[in-house]
C-alpha cells in the first residue's frame, strides 16, 4: 500500500525551482532513503510533505488524503527537520509532557517511554540548556516518536550522535519499521542509508532519481 504519494510537486524560491515537477511513492512499512548535495531540495520536499510548506502545483496524499491548506492530514507522523526548539530551563521529561499536554494525546507513561527509547533517561533532572548536541537531538527524536506516529520523517537524524547512538538509532528505526512505522530518511551518511533503507531516492537538479 501506497502511504505517501507525491505527484508532480514543484517549488521554487524567487527565479530558483528547487522542486520541478516531482513523482514518487512510499510503500507503507518501509524505510525510504532521500539522498542529494545540500541544497538540492531534500528538507524542501520534506516540509512539502508535512505540509510545513505548500507547494506551487502537484499534489500530496498520505494515507489516499490530499494534504492541502484546507485540511491537514499529517496528524499521525513524527517528524524531525531542522533542530527542534526546546524550553531551556526544563529537562527533557518536563520538555516532552509540556508537548503531549499541548495535544492531550498521551500521557506521562508515554513520554517517559519515548525518552528511554532514545536513550535519555525520564529522571535525569538535568536542564536541556545542559545538553550537549546529541543529547538534543536524542530529545528530538524522542519528540518524533512519542505519540508513537505510523509516519517518520527524518532529516539528518543522526547528526551529532555519537558512534554508539547511531548504532541505537539504526536499531530503533528498524524495529519501527518492523512495527508498522513508514519511514522517509534524509541523509548524507552512505552506511545508513545502506543499512536502514529500503529503497532509495536521489534529488538532482529539482528531478528525483530512483
Ligand atoms: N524558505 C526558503 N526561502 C528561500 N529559499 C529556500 C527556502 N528554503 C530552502 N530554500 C532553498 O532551497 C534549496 C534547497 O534547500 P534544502 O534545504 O531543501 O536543501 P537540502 O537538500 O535539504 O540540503 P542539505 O543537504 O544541506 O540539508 C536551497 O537552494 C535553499 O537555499
Ligand atoms: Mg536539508
Amino acid at each position: 500500500m501506497k502511504i505517501i504519494e507525491v505527484e508532480n510537486v514543484s517549488k521554487s524560491f524567487s527565479d530558483r525551482k528547487v522542486l520541478d515537477s516531482v513523482s514518487f511513492t512510499i510503500e507503507k512499512e518501509t524505510i525510504c532513503g532521500l539522498i542529494g548535495r545540500n541544497g538540492s531540495g531534500k528538507t524542501v520536499l520534506m516540509k512539502c510533505i508535512c505540509g510545513f510548506l505548500t507547494p506551487d502545483s502537484g499534489s500530496i496524499r498520505i494515507r489516499g488524503r490530499l494534504q492541502n491548506r484546507k485540511q491537514d492530514v499529517s496528524g499521525n507522523m513524527g517528524i524531525i527537520i531542522e533542530s527542534p526548539g526546546f524550553l531551556e530551563n526544563e529537562s527533557a521529561y518536563g520538555n516532552l509532557l509540556y508537548l503531549a499536554r499541548l495535544r492531550g494525546l498521551i500521557g506521562k507513561s508515554e513520554v517517559k517511554e519515548a525518552i528511554r527509547q532514545a536513550g535519555l533517561s525520564p529522571d535525569d533532572h538535568k536542564k536541556v540548556k545542559k545538553y550537549s548536541m546529541g543529547m538534543r537531538q536524542r530529545l528530538g527524536i524522542a519528540q518524533a516518536i512519542m505519540e508513537k506516529p505510523d509516519i517518520l520523517l527524518l532529516d539528518e537524524p543522526m547528526n551529532g550522535l555519537d558512534e554508539q547512538g547511531v548504532t541505537d538509532m539504526r536499531t530503533l528505526f528498524l524495529s519501527l519499521k518492523e512495527n508498522g512505522v513508514t519511514i522517509l530518511l534524509a541523509s548524507h551518511n552512505t552506511e545508513d542509508i545502506a543499512l536502514l533503507c529500503d529503497n532509495v531516492y536521489r534529488i538532482d537538479g529539482g528531478k528525483i532519481h530512483i
